[in-house]
């Protein structure tokens, strides 16, 4: 009984998968360089009417993949904070990554045990318009990293950010929990965040506010647990604690040379202008050499092997030779010796007396009992007579 109610939800779920196989398709263009967020949200996957009325309370939990790999690619990342609410898939692409990335999710309804599918197609571009050579990243201690990711509080926090930098576009280039980043899930107390740090790059130069900030004497106030010289009001304060310790700035407006400078070293060849490099290797023959490789040594073998048998078998010396060479008296010398031995062995059969004790055993090992010798062993004859 017990197995077969443990069977239904099984053939339900199999009904289901088998059921849903069509899946649905996006394409979506993420930037190089630029944060890209999708979210997947319970009602794209589970629309059908029937499912509505369940929809705000129903549990689904997603997995994601590069198709025909096993996981994400690296720049892309999924976070879920509980399988009641939606989940996302966020990073940011790099240079190497430009092209099309095909990625599957499915998604699996906890409740009714549904399953679906959809790809996302990602074309992933360069962005147009101007370099954003300005960047600075900041420590968002109350924020989880799935509560900045929608698209209203990223607004919010750019907008409050404009108040501390030169006006100019600001874009979000990179967001990432903290706990990515060596942060510690902080303990279970009303209002303690994981924190996120979210990159924020602009084509206008930083302010003198963010440039103190960030200056030496600020990290040395830090470095003593102070709190840093901050000269102009903070914008963004009663939203977005921000760790104004932890702001770091790059200004890429001027190419770094030191990029391109790579030491010489291990796999990092000085460099010649003369340099030129070997053009593809022509086929070569082996066979010969295969062959030289097998062949000597197996004639080598096979010789050894015919002078051994001709060793063992032409040449042997046998008996018969043995015994030509051998003088006529030694001969019968010999051969009376043997006949004496085989007569004195065959009258010793033929005795009918006790062993002489002397090879007996002198005592019983099984019973331990001492047989003491009747005869002393001196004085029995070697020959016995029969009577
Ligand atoms: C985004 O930030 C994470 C964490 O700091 C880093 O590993 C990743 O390389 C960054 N992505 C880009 C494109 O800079
Ligand atoms: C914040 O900055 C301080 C000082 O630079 C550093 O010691 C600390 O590790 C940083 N914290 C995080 C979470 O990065």
């Amino acid at each position: 009984m017990a197995a077969l109610f443990l069977w239904i939800p099984l053939l339900v779920a199999l009904r289901v998968r088998l059921g849903s196989t069509e899946a649905q398709q996006t394409t979506l263009y993420p930037l190089v360089g630029r944060i890209f967020v999708h979210t997947l949200d319970h009602a794209t996957f589970f629309h059908p009417p029937e499912d509505t009325a369940t929809l705000p309370s129903a549990s689904i939990t997603y997995h994601a993949r590069l198709q025909g790999h096993p996981d994400l690619p690296r720049w892309l990342r999924y976070t879920q904070r509980s399988p009641s609410q939606p989940g996302f898939l966020y990073g940011t692409a790099t240079p190497g990554d430009r092209g099309r990335q095909i990625i599957e999710v499915t998604a699996y309804n906890r409740d009714t045990f549904d399953t679906t599918q959809q790809t996302l197609v990602l074309l992933i571009q360069d962005p147009e318009g101007s370099r954003l050579p300005y960047q600075a990243e900041f420590l968002v201690r109350s924020h989880d990293v799935e509560e900045v990711l929608p698209s209203t509080p990223t607004s919010r926090f750019l907008m409050a950010l404009g108040g501390l930098w030169e006006p100019g576009e600001l874009q979000v280039l990179n967001i990432t929990s903290a706990l990515d980043c060596g942060g510690r899930v902080p303990l279970p107390i009303e209002g303690r965040k994981e924190g996120v740090y979210i990159k924020v790059g602009s084509a206008s130069p930083f302010s003198t506010c963010l440039k103190m900030v960030a200056s030496p004497d600020s990290q040395a106030r830090c470095a003593q647990g102070q709190s840093p010289l901050l000269s102009c009001y903070d914008t963004l304060a009663p939203h977005f604690r921000i760790d104004w310790c932890n702001v770091s700035l790059v200004d890429k407006s001027v190419p770094a040379p030191e990029d391109e400078v790579s030491t010489l070293g291990d796999g990092i060849l000085e460099y010649d202008p003369f340099f030129c490099p070997p053009t593809e290797a022509t086929a070569r023959d082996f066979l010969t050499d295969a062959l030289v490789t097998l062949l000597v040594p197996l004639l080598v073998a096979l010789l050894l092997t015919l002078i051994l048998a001709y060793v063992m078998c032409c040449r042997r010396e046998g008996r018969l030779k043995r015994d030509l060479a051998t003088s006529d008296i030694q001969m019968v010398h010999h051969s009376t010796i043997h006949g004496n031995t085989e007569e004195l062995r065959q009258m010793a059969d033929t005795r009918e007396v006790p062993r002489p004790l002397s090879t007996l055993p002198m005592f019983n090992v099984r019973t331990g009992e001492r047989l003491p010798p009747r005869v002393d062993s001196a004085q029995v004859p070697l020959i016995l007579d029969q009577h």
